[in-house]
């Protein structure tokens, strides 16, 4: 059964209402992105296994935890790149894998153009990566990629999701849970997320 995990932290709804503004420049977008990132991957995370290990304070041993397994932080090009940073502070030695894929305008279906996952999995987590869920046709097609990959445990954290791209994510990978700031109205007529935050890839780089 598919969970859906939509935030109710006050500082992810307080950075989410300033990341939606049209009068939010590209460089405070790219911050608010960030900070929204670590925000949201303190939520995503909080259920990966520890290992117990001992450590020396000044004073005495002391029992600590370290993360165990490997982590991978799998953004889609291009807008999923802005959460990489914030979620990699938290989780240095997570591996970063790219998966390019772009929506045809017409169709609003994804198509795949960059690729480079080795043979076989080298993480035992998944955390795929993209501002916007819309239709749920780009982070279905890259789960799909990642269970072909051989990943057993994938995770998607997002920004802003759409009813219908919750809806068709959830069919389609009951077993992946889904964390995002918010979950909007509807998709309007050319898939966009209403009241949404307009084009995050264009917002993030400059490029509307
Ligand atoms: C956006 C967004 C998602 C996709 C969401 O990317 O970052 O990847 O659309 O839409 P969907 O749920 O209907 O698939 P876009 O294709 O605009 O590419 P970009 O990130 O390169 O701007
Ligand atoms: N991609 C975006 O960047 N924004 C949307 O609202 C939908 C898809």
């Amino acid at each position: 059964m598919a969970q859906v995990h939509v935030s109710t932290h006050p500082l992810v709804q307080h950075k989410l209402a300033l990341l939606r503004k049209k009068d939010t420049d590209s460089k405070r977008f790219r911050e608010l992105v960030k900070e929204l990132a670590i925000l949201l991957a303190y939520e995503a995370t909080a259920d990966l296994e520890v290992d117990p290990y001992v450590v020396e304070t000044p004073l005495e041993a002391a029992k600590g935890f370290r993360l165990k397994g490997d982590i991978g932080l799998v953004p889609i090009l291009r807008a999923g790149l802005g959460l990489v940073d914030g979620v990699w502070e938290m989780m240095p030695s997570a591996e970063v894998w790219h998966i390019g894929l772009f929506r045809d305008e017409r169709t609003l279906r994804p198509v795949e153009y960059y690729n480079k996952l080795p043979v076989h999995p080298t993480v035992d987590v998944c955390l795929v990566l993209d501002p916007m869920l819309a239709t749920g046709g780009s982070a279905i097609a890259t789960v799909d990629i990642l269970k072909r990959w051989g990943a057993n445990r994938i995770k998607f954290m997002g920004l802003i999701a759409a009813p219908e791209g919750i809806k068709a994510f959830t069919e389609a990978h009951p077993d992946v849970p889904v964390y995002v700031a918010a979950v909007d109205d509807h998709l309007n007529e050319r898939g966009y997320i209403v009241p949404g935050l307009g084009d995050a890839g264009d917002r993030q780089f400059g490029t509307a």
